[in-house]
């Protein structure tokens, strides 16, 4: 385990979205901050406690709440945002499926709900309806009732098993 004096700053490299990142850091300082200051401001931040899923990223493969990971814990790490989804402007499936089904209102929790949706279909390509409220739960919506959400992540899971537009699982 590395050890860190409480004011060190500390470099870090990381990939986001496919590009390196080097970042300097206090070993304190929160990811979701850190992914913020670099630009990724559609990470958003619902809660100080773990549970509103709004800072959702997938790092190395796994979703994760970029609240509760230190930015040092990150360092050489594979980190995909939703700024990542779309290639050349061509939204990835699940985003033409919120799209399409109505899944967002205020757009806050959307980022991180889209991240979680990645992740759980790249786990569970034809999640039932119940797999997809429990993969889901995780992530919290004040605006749309769910109900949308669970019916994007029902088209987006038929798009991507169609084959519809290209998917890279990572
Ligand atoms: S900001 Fe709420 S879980 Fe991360
Ligand atoms: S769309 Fe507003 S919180 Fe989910």
């Amino acid at each position: 385990m590395k050890v860190y004096e409480k004011d060190q700053k500390v470099k870090i490299h990381f990939k986001v979205n496919g590009q390196d990142v080097e970042y300097e850091t206090e070993p304190r300082k929160l990811l979701v901050h850190a992914l913020r200051e670099l630009g990724f401001t559609g990470v958003h931040i619902g809660c100080d406690t773990s549970n509103c899923g709004a800072c959702t990223v997938i790092m190395n493969g796994k979703s994760v709440k970029s609240c509760t990971v230190l930015a040092v814990e990150a360092d050489g790490s594979e980190i995909l945002t939703v700024e990542g989804l779309a290639k050349d402007g061509k939204l990835h499936p699940i985003q033409e499926a919120f799209w399409e089904k109505h899944a967002l209102q205020c757009g806050y929790c959307t980022p991180g709900m889209i991240m979680e949706a990645y992740w759980l279909l790249k786990e569970k390509p034809d999640p039932t309806e119940e797999e997809i409220r429990e993969g889901i739960s995780g992530n919290l919506c004040r605006c749309t009732g769910y109900q949308n959400i669970v019916e994007a992540v029902k088209l987006a899971s038929q798009k991507l098993r169609l084959g519809q537009t290209p998917y890279q699982r990572q």
